[in-house]
């Protein structure tokens, strides 16, 4: 079981969750990695049981580049039936995660609610929940590999 944790950050406030959550993941014993947008490849995607996407908040939305990626790039590799999860540091309003959540949802993904939102720079508390939702996706993935899951209309 593989999870990766893709951010896109302008001052290091959501990449400090995504990094937060990666250690949640671990500390589970699943494999996981906080990668920036910039550096994700299709193979890491391909590869990945779960895939948390975090993006701040910039004039009421996720950062642009993030939306692309979403729509563009994650959406190519048809997640459908993967885990997701969705984060990100706002100033006041927040929307970024919740619009993340709505497309991995329309993606047909399994998102788990609510999302995590941060106010600013994470303090040593808000990275304990990035973590704990580290632990939450980490427990979820294990669950899901012990589900049987359908194998297509019986004959
Ligand atoms: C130009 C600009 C626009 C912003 N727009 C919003 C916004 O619409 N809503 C909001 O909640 N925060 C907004 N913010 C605040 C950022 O989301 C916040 O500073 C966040 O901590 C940045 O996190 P990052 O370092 O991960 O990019 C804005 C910040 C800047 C500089």
């Amino acid at each position: 079981m593989k999870a990766i944790v893709v951010y896109l950050s302008t001052s290091g406030n959501t990449k400090a969750m995504a990094e937060a959550i990666a250690n949640g993941i671990e500390s589970k014993h699943v494999d996981a990695k906080a990668i920036s947008f910039y550096d994700v490849k299709l193979e890491d995607l391909n590869g990945s049981d779960a895939i948390a996407v975090g993006s701040s908040t910039f004039y009421y939305r996720m950062l642009q580049p993030m939306e692309k990626f979403m729509d563009e790039t994650l959406a190519s590799t048809n997640p459908k039936g993967k885990l997701g999860a969705a984060f990100g540091s706002y100033g006041w309003s927040g929307e970024a995660p919740i619009l993340i959540a709505e497309k991995m949802r329309d993606m047909g993904m399994i998102v788990i609610d609510p999302v995590l939102r941060i106010l600013h720079k994470p303090t040593d508390k808000d990275l304990q929940e990035c973590k704990r939702l580290g632990v939450d996706i980490a427990e979820k993935l294990k669950h899901k590999s012990k589900t049987p899951q359908p194998q297509g209309t019986p004959s």
